[in-house]
């Protein structure tokens, strides 16, 4: 959700708050309703807050070698200056960044007022700096009374502190990630919420775990919360920064929908011995539950049917925001299996702290090898999709699903033969991601975007398909968008059909393309504008995006492709920002 950046150079000259806005910029696609810097100059807290954009701003700059930013996704309080971060103490000596929801902040911040403390903004984060100004008038060190305010808090939480006092840069996290980089020459330390934000610095970090505090400094000093010191052990990430750039692209939602062409191959590059591991304690296991939320919730539901198909193994999918409902079906030898592509989405890190209450094993799928899930799970499937910036999910999708078939053509004992599957998928889906493919989508993009509605429909995998087509649809061009189970049409959805409703049949060279193309055949007589992406053209097609012949399994990603590049030229032709949708962020780290 939101982003943070701490910086400490205090050898600098007074450069932290250019090097916070860059962090600031790489950080946008956490949280970009507004934003906000502190910074400490010669013993003064400087702070500047902004609703918009960081990157649209041209506040002006302070001065100082040490400082933090924010950048906003609203939960608690409207998008305004006053709630944006940092918040401050009544003594202007403490400025606070925090990502997360503190659960108990109404019966804080009541307590907190009756004790006279004037709070200005409507946000949870408030009440930090107000506990911690109470803290140090208790004569706690700073270090103490971070802790001792973390241990107050309730929900996932990680916040920054500036003390303009000492100046000193500390933070916390409980649940919400935080990763310190550290220069070679050791005089810039970084603390953010993910590694985007100082790669071009640094690619040397320390993970900070649940429950720990760091002081920054030349060496930074961790903590545990009963105070007691930790060493850590300095990582190098192998990460470029170029990774993380849209190269000659002008979206990076473009840019990853064509990343396809190889991503697709390295997600499938997996170490067969691990493969056949997992696969086995797959086969040998009393239940399975594949979570995830949002894309990836559909990619589990995917999951369901690539099972059934491949290795006639019954998996069931959860979305993680559900899971908790189904604790009672949780044994030791359950196993449960997180898709995320970020590995730090809270629903899902909530439901595998329930799994492990129940001493369930944990898989989890991730792309950051050194996510929060990764760091908890038994065994990690890293995809290997490489960074993905824009919110909506496009490589990292399909590469989940390429993982997910791996899996269970290794459960069916076929691994060889899906591998050959997946290899054969990948070279066909080149001939999605060509120009002249993406005019053909563009235009139809161009016939489509006054629509109000665009229905999805699809039968057996190109069920979830369809459900995962809306989410695209609608959060990049914000048309309204729903996917159907074909059959289901005629139960309720069928009564939203008028003369031009877009409805986009999603088709597979499978046994249920006739029926499918009936359920078309029943939309058009009422009026329906059918779009068919499909392998072969049908006459009921007012428009037909050909996708290559393949089979089922492999239909969820051909048949995926031509439907991203929909959503980015829809969200395109109507003007949209892609990359950053209104109201959406793409690392979702709070309930
Ligand atoms: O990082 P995750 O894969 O766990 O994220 C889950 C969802 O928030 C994510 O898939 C979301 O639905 C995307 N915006 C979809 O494009």
């Amino acid at each position: 959700m939101c982003g943070v950046i701490g910086y400490w150079c205090p050898e600098g000259f007074g450069e932290a708050f250019s090097v916070i806005v860059d962090s600031l910029k790489k950080l946008e696609y956490r949280g970009y309703d507004s934003f906000g810097i502190a910074t400490i100059n010669r013993s003064v807290l400087g702070v500047v807050r902004a609703v918009g954009k960081v990157s649209d701003s041209k506040c002006l700059p302070l001065g100082g070698s040490v400082g933090m930013g924010h950048t906003r996704w609203a939960t608690h309080g409207g998008v305004s200056e006053k709630n944006s971060h940092p918040h401050r103490d009544c003594n202007n000596r403490l400025a606070v960044v925090h990502n997360g929801i503190i659960e108990n902040f109404q019966e804080l911040r009541i307590a907190l007022e009756l004790r006279g403390h004037i709070l200005r903004s409507d946000t949870d984060t408030e009440v930090l700096p107000h506990l911690l100004e109470e803290a140090l008038n208790l004569g706690m060190s700073i270090k103490d009374s971070v802790i001792s305010v973390s241990k107050m808090l309730k929900g996932r939480n990680s916040f920054l502190v500036l003390d303009s006092l000492t100046s000193t840069l500390i933070a916390s996290r409980n649940g919400s990630p935080l990763i310190v980089g550290v220069s070679d020459s050791s005089n810039e330390v970084f603390i953010a919420s993910d590694i985007p934000a100082f790669l071009h610095k640094t690619n040397q970090v320390y993970y900070l775990d649940d429950g720990q505090v760091v002081i920054l400094d030349k060496i930074p000093e961790f903590f545990d919360f009963t105070g007691v010191s930790i060493n850590k052990r300095l990582i190098t990430i192998p990460w470029k920064s170029e990774m993380i750039s849209k190269g000659d692209y002008e979206h990076f939602m473009i840019k990853e929908i064509m990343d396809q062409k190889d991503s697709l191959i390295s997600a499938i590059n997996q170490n067969p011995e691990e493969i056949m591991r997992v696969a086995e304690e797959i086969n040998n296991s009393h239940g399975v539950f594949f979570i995830g939320c949002g894309t990836a919730a559909k990619v589990c539901h995917i999951a369901e049917y690539i099972f059934s198909k491949v290795a006639d193994k019954h998996i069931n999918f959860v979305t993680a925001s559900e899971f908790e409902n189904y604790r009672h079906f949780l044994l030791p030898e359950t196993l449960v299996i997180a898709v995320s592509q970020s590995g730090e989405t809270a629903d899902v890190l909530n439901a595998l702290s329930v799994a492990k209450s129940k001493g369930s094993k944990i898989i989890s799928i991730v792309n950051s090898p050194t996510s929060s899930m990764a760091r908890i799970s038994d065994y990690t499937f890293l995809i290997n999709a490489g960074v993905e910036k824009a919110v909506a999910s496009t490589k990292a999708t399909t590469s989940q699903i390429a993982v997910v078939s791996l899996l269970a053509y290794a459960c069916a004992g076929k691994l060889r033969e899906g591998d050959r599957l997946l290899v054969e998928l990948a070279g066909k889906v080149n001939d999605l991601l060509n120009p002249r493919y993406e005019e053909r989508v563009k235009a139809l993009a161009d016939r489509l975007k006054d629509s109000e509605n665009i229905f999805i429909i699809g039968r057996g995998i190109n069920y979830p398909l369809a459900l995962e087509s809306a989410i695209k649809i609608m959060e990049v061009s914000y048309i309204h968008a729903q996917g159907f189970a074909g059959g289901e049409l005629k139960h309720g959805p069928i009564a939203l059909i008028t003369r031009g409703t877009p409805v986009i049949a999603l088709v597979a060279d499978d046994d249920n393309a006739q029926e499918i193309i009936s359920n078309a055949m029943e939309v058009k007589s009422r009026g329906a504008l059918v779009i068919g992406i499909s392998p072969e053209n049908n006459p009921v097609f007012d428009y037909w995006l050909k996708t290559p012949k393949v089979n089922t399994v492999g239909s969820a990603i051909a048949n995926l492709i031509p439907v991203q590049l929909l959503a980015y030229h829809l969200g395109i032709v109507k003007g949209f920002n892609v990359d950053y949708p209104r109201n959406l962020a793409k690392s979702v780290t709070v309930k």
